[in-house]
């Protein structure tokens, strides 16, 4: 890396002083939970005593919030190149999921299979399965990822997909997948949890159908934080909520015995939005809007290519492995590798300030996020783990 590239990069951990953490530290789990945005405490108290305390039930219209899963779902919607309009902020990543297959299972009831693969992330697998238990004629088709193109047929109404493998960090062609199923005329779902915010991601551009997403990794919106759903804008009044809740209705304040769902991406709301939870992922997404997706994403690189370089002699010498074929167009924020004593490696860079994360039996994974990571930390970590495995 030449020296300007080291200052440029360096420099942008430079958003450092925007999040709480231990200055000595070297946080390199922010794909799990990204850490604390030090803005989020104070607009947490606004929110408090300026909008509940001053207007308090009258806050629901007078600050917005019952507004707010529309708006920040635009501001994301952004980080995923997508239009305004398809994306909401509501529930969990496994709710969103639960309602996103069955939505899509009832676009044609011809279709039975929701077809996924083997080794997805088990949120989204337990969530299919419980889909295929509800409705007995449907077939969760869980398949090796080399067998999934062979896997879409006529049959299949729903491909569902992790973007990024959360062990590997492999990322799948988005582009490809949607062409493949639409040859079909398969629905896509992605689950973006381990992209989003970290790769600048273009849903207009590869047509993507249905994607659900974590706020809580690189949205950096704290521990429980809501998740969102996005639907293409020509989907959406297309698909039936599978749970309706009130706030998910055209009037939701006629209070009418029958449910007639709302127009948009508003259908998918279920209940009353969590208010201090929207507000601090709000502050999250903020802070990635004014660093620039684009360049979050290269500098993410930066900062991958510079672990890459470090750790080349213990990939060369077999002491570490990838779980996949490691290439420029499957890179993403994080990188898994299967090491010796993993769990081990994994306390001994903490007790040097270093958090990685551990898999059982043998992963590490290291995320790469420019907004707090310097390349200085990273080739440290590297520096490191070659001590640790004795190839100083
Ligand atoms: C790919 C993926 N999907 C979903 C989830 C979690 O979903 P939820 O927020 O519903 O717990 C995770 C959590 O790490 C994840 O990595």
């Amino acid at each position: 890396m030449g020296n300007e590239d080291r200052n440029r990069a360096t420099e942008k951990a430079y958003r450092r002083e925007k999040f709480v953490m231990p200055w000595e530290l070297t946080y390199l789990a922010g794909n799990s939970l990204g850490p604390a945005v030090a803005s989020v405490a104070d607009r947490l108290v606004r929110t408090s005593n300026d909008q509940w305390g001053q207007h308090l039930a009258g806050a629901w219209k007078k600050n917005g919030w019952l507004s707010a899963p529309e708006e920040i779902g635009d501001k994301i919607s952004l980080l995923l190149g997508a239009d305004q309009g398809t994306t909401l902020v509501c529930d969990s990543t496994s709710i969103n999921l639960f309602k996103l297959l069955n939505a899509a299972l009832a676009v044609d009831p011809q279709r039975k299979v929701i077809l996924t693969d083997q080794g997805n992330f088990s949120t989204d697998l337990y969530i299919a399965k419980s889909v295929g238990l509800i409705h007995q004629d449907v077939t969760v088709r869980i398949v090796p990822r080399s067998a999934l193109i062979e896997s879409l047929d006529p049959s299949v109404a729903v491909l569902m997909l992790s973007h990024v493998d959360y062990r590997s960090g492999q990322a799948h062609d988005m582009a490809s997948f949607n062409e493949k199923a639409r040859s079909v005329g398969a629905l896509t779902l992605w689950d973006v949890s381990h992209s989003v915010g970290i790769m600048a991601l273009d849903f207009n551009a590869s047509g993507v159908d249905m994607a659900v997403g974590c706020g809580y990794k690189y949205l950096n919106g704290g521990p429980g934080a809501p998740a969102f759903v996005y639907v293409k804008a020509d989907l959406q009044n297309t698909l039936s909520n599978p749970i309706q809740g009130w706030l998910g209705h055209a009037e939701p304040f006629v209070f009418s015995d029958n449910y007639v769902p709302a127009s948009g991406i508003k259908r998918l709301q279920v209940g009353t939005p969590t208010t201090f939870s929207l507000a601090a992922l709000e502050e999250g997404v903020d802070l990635l809007l004014e660093a620039g997706i684009q360049l979050v994403e290269h500098d993410s690189r930066k900062l991958f290519d510079a672990f890459m370089a470090g750790l080349e002699p213990l990939v060369r010498k077999g002491h570490v492995h990838f779980m996949h074929d490691v290439q420029r167009g499957n890179v993403s924020g994080h990188i898994g590798f299967k090491v010796n004593d993993a769990e081990a490696l994994h306390h001994r860079l903490m007790a040097d300030n270093i958090v990685t994360e551990y898999r059982y039996p043998d992963l590490l994974r290291i995320a790469f996020n420019p907004l707090y990571t310097t390349v200085d930390e990273i080739e440290r970590t590297a520096a490191k783990l070659k001590h640790l495995l004795g190839q100083h």
